[in-house]
């Protein structure tokens, strides 16, 4: 069995020892521009059109994070680019889903019990209390209620807040108040007062982080964007930030990344930012579950987390 590999970043070498112990039989090679000798499954992330080319014996390609949109986008531009016959299977967690809970709860609890507001407090030497939230006026939105919305969602509740799910069909997640499809996006985002990004990007969440979404929130909302920058509306952010509509909000991914130097959201006081770490794509739990999968697919058994191209995730 031959895999190719490719991710350009500094830890290429240890990916690529990990995999070959985690698949003794497999032949597991970093690809290369130019390289076009035969592979039965590519290992990759933001991989160039050039490493799909010719390629109709690939069973599988595996996607080194949970979104696919950089690979979707590569197939949108260039139609055919990736094998037809190859399936697209994503991270399923692989210890993202713990990682998100973490940088989710932290957000929410700072902005549940004022923290930010008190570190720019400090910062002028102000001993000033300010008046608590309720919590059970503190409702939160996730939009998104799959491998790592639902966990973030069920964990909040556990703290006591009305939490609120957003997906495209109808899920159940105990304690949490779920809403499904576009008819009822705006009943979900009716009074939120902190809402959490967790959906894939695709062609119908582009941009959804709009204004007419940020006016159907509570005065003085949160936002929390952990998916994609594309999804969000830089501007229609900036406008609902100055009249108040929107208070702070703690943004980890962005339209170009990194963040460019000159961008106005590094000068707005109460915007947050992080650089794509909410959920980091950990080597030791990835290469384990996609080895698995190989695995299975070798044995003719069937796997999870494939996407749905024409879907977009
Ligand atoms: P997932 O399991 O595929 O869940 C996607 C959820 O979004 C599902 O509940 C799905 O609804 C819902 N959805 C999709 N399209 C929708 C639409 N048009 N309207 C309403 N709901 C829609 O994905 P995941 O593993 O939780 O990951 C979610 C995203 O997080 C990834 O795509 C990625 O962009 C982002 N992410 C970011 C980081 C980071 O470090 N910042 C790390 C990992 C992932 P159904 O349940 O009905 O299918
Ligand atoms: C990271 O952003 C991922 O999609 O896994």
């Amino acid at each position: 069995m031959k895999i190719i590999f490719y991710e350009h970043h500094a830890e290429t070498l240890l990916w690529l020892n990990d995999l070959a112990r985690a698949l003794p039989e497999a032949d597991v090679r970093q690809w290369q521009p130019g390289d076009t000798a035969p592979a039965d499954y590519a290992v990759v992330w933001r991989a160039p059109a050039e490493l799909f080319a010719n390629r109709p014996d690939l069973k599988a390609v595996f996607n080194l994070g949970a979104g696919v949109d950089a690979i979707l986008d590569v197939e949108r531009k260039q139609p055919g680019t990736l094998p037809p016959n190859a399936l697209l299977v994503r991270l399923e967690d692989s210890g993202m889903a713990h990682q998100m809970v973490e940088y989710a709860t932290h957000t929410v609890l700072r902005y549940l019990r004022r923290l930010d507001e008190y570190d720019a407090l400090q910062r002028e030497h102000r001993w000033q209390k300010l008046p608590p939230y309720a919590l059970k006026d503190f409702t939160v939105g996730v939009m998104g209620m799959g491998v790592l919305g639902a966990r973030v969602a069920q964990t909040l509740a556990g703290f006591g807040m009305p939490v609120r799910g957003f997906s495209r069909t109808k899920r159940d997640i105990d304690g949490v108040q779920t809403f499904a499809g576009a008819g009822q996006f705006e009943t979900f985002l009716d009074g939120t007062r902190v809402l959490i990004n967790l959906l894939p990007h695709t062609p119908d969440t582009e941009g959804i982080l709009n204004q007419r979404t940020f006016e159907r929130l509570a005065p003085g909302a949160y936002l929390v964007n952990l998916a994609r920058g594309g999804h969000l509306v830089d501007d229609d952010l900036l406008h609902a930030m100055q009249t108040g509509q929107i208070a702070a909000a703690t943004l980890d991914v962005f339209h170009t990344e990194p963040l460019p130097d000159n961008h106005p959201f590094w000068r707005t006081p109460r915007i947050t930012i992080t650089p794509h770490i909410s959920a980091e794509t950990l080597r030791e739990e990835s290469i384990e579950q996609i080895a698995h999968k190989i695995m299975a697919l070798t044995r003719g058994e069937p796997i999870s987390g494939i996407v749905d191209v024409k879907r977009g995730y």
